[in-house]
Parts: structure tokens; sequence; C-alpha cells
């Protein structure tokens, strides 16, 4: 059956955590025929159960969940090196993983900001160089060439007083991807960047937790409700949702986009 991603190679971060967005998206790529896809995360706990479910889908596509530190520099030549040698390239790098560490600069160290930059900015640097090698081949696969991907956030456009390094590295991510989209351009390279607005996963159950720890909200499903009323939409996103916006940009239908910011954040970003 055809599929949007026929054939290609994928590697997609941040897809160790079952109900994430990073295992959405990967199970989006496998339905849509991807030949192989290789979730990468430094947690491995859920490993066979994730590994279990791609398989259950019943596609031909390969799916690995290998383990990455992506703030590894080593990591990310042993993540490319292993997509070329076991798949024979990469046509698709997906920045997801991310983190947050829920305070303002009052109470946040300079390690605490770091730690989060890391992550959300630092890490789609040393993604986007280790795989880029291998990326400008794919052009002499498919028309549409290799696909760069960053997941970064309506964060990205939004100030906040309580989650200062997420807010700052996010933003900083989106002039990395537009930079990144004007080198890359003439390589054949898309590089594109979604900004979820609230997908319910572990990491924002974990927010809005924190968020009623800190006297903001009664509780977590008042969080949610009040976060999700900002926008148009009024309701909050599921993974799977989010997880389209990111088969379009890894697809050849997307062949004439880069430097573009997807919001899929139902017109929160309206308010600001
Ligand atoms: N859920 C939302 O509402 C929302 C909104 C906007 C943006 N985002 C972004 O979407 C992405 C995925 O978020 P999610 O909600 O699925 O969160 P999640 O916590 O469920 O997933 C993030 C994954 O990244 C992994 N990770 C963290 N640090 C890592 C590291 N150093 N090396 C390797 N893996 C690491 C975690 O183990 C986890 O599996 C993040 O970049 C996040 O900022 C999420």
């Amino acid at each position: 059956m055809a599929g949007r991603l026929n054939g290609k190679v994928a590697i997609v971060t941040g897809a160790g955590r079952d109900g994430n967005i990073g295992v959405a998206i990967c199970e989006a790529f496998l339905r849509e025929g991807a030949k192989a896809v290789i979730g990468t995360d430094f947690r491995q706990e859920e490993a066979a159960e994730i590994s279990a479910r791609m398989a259950r889908l019943g596609v031909g596509g390969a799916f690995e969940l290998v383990e990455q530190d992506v703030t590894s520099q080593a990591d990310w030549a042993r993540v490319a090196d292993h997509a070329t040698s076991a798949h024979g390239g990469i046509d698709v790098l997906v920045n997801n993983a991310g983190i947050a560490i829920h305070s303002g600069i009052e109470h946040s160290s300079l390690d605490d900001l770091r730690k989060v930059m890391a992550v959300n900015h630092d890490a789609l640097f040393m993604g986007m160089k280790a795989c880029l090698p291998a990326l400008k081949d794919s052009v002499n696969r498919f028309p549409g060439g290799g696909s760069i991907i960053n997941n970064l956030s309506m964060a990205s456009y939004m100030p906040s007083g309580i989650n200062i390094g997420y807010h700052t590295s996010k933003a900083a991510g989106r002039m990395l991807t537009l930079c990144a989209a004007v080198e890359f351009g003439p390589m054949k390279i898309r590089v594109n960047s979604v900004h979820p607005g609230l997908t319910m996963t572990p990491l924002i159950r974990e927010g809005l937790a924190d968020y009623v720890k800190l006297g903001r909200y009664e509780t977590v499903e008042a969080a949610e409700a009040s976060i999700a009323g900002l926008g148009a939409l009024g309701v909050s996103s599921q993974p799977e949702d989010t997880a389209h916006a990111f088969v379009y940009l890894a697809s050849d239908e997307a062949r004439f986009v880069t430097g573009a910011s997807i919001y899929h954040d139902g017109a929160i970003g309206q308010r600001y």
C-alpha cells in the first residue's frame, strides 16, 4: 500500500516513554510506510512495551529503540552511523526530546538553565550536525530531499515568568531552525519546526502538577482546562494529533516547505 513516507529512514529522539509525542511520531511514520524508524531515548525501561506496540501495527517497516543521550556528541555519532550502516541512510531527523524545569530566574540556578538549554537547544545543533552527511544523500532517493523537524513549542513565542529555561531554549530553537533552513536549502535538506500547544503526555502532566505545587492552580484538571481554554479551540491535543504535522513535513508533499513553523496549538498564540 502506498504510504506518504514509503521507503524512508527516520530518527526520532525522545521516543522512550509510552504515551509521549515521540512514540506517537514513530507509530505514525511506520503507518505511513517508513522503511525504518529509529526511536532514541536515554530511558529504556519501556523499550519492550514500545517495541511490542510497533510490532502490533503489522506494517513492514523496522522499529528499534536505541539508547541515546541527546546531549552527547559521541551518542549522536553512534546513532547516525548505525542508521547508515543498518538501514542505508537517513531521510528524516526529528529532534523531539525535551525537558522542563519549572521556575523563574529568581529561583533557578545557572546550572538549571544550562541543563534545559543542553537538551532543548544544543542537542538540536548536535543532531543536525551529526546527521547532515547522511541527510545530503536523501535527495538521491526522494525528490523532497532530507527533512529535519525540530519539535519546539508554543513556548517559543510566549513568555513565562515560571519557566525560564524552557521558553528561552524553545525560542532559541526557532532561530536555529531558520538558520539551518537557509544553510541546508542548497543541499536539498528542509528544516522546519512544529510548535505544539497543550498536548497530554507524561511531560505535560508532570508540568501541570508542578504548577499545582507552585499554587497556580488547585488541581491538574483545573490547570489543563485553564491553559487549553486560552486557545481558540479550547481543548488540549493528543499526541496522535500532533504526530500528523510531523508526517506532513517528513513527506515529499512538503518538498517546497522549509523554514516553516507549524503552530499546532489550537490558536493559543492568538493571545500574545
Ligand atoms: N506535551 C506538550 O504539551 C508539549 C507542548 C509543546 C512542546 N512539547 C515538546 O514536545 C517534545 C516531547 O514532549 P512530550 O510531551 O512527549 O514529553 P515526554 O517527557 O513525554 O517526552 C520527552 C522524552 O525525551 C526524553 N529525553 C529527555 N532528555 C533526554 C536526553 N538528554 N536524551 C535522550 N532523551 C531524553 C525523555 O526521556 C522523554 O522520553 C518536547 O520537546 C516538548 O518540549 C510538548
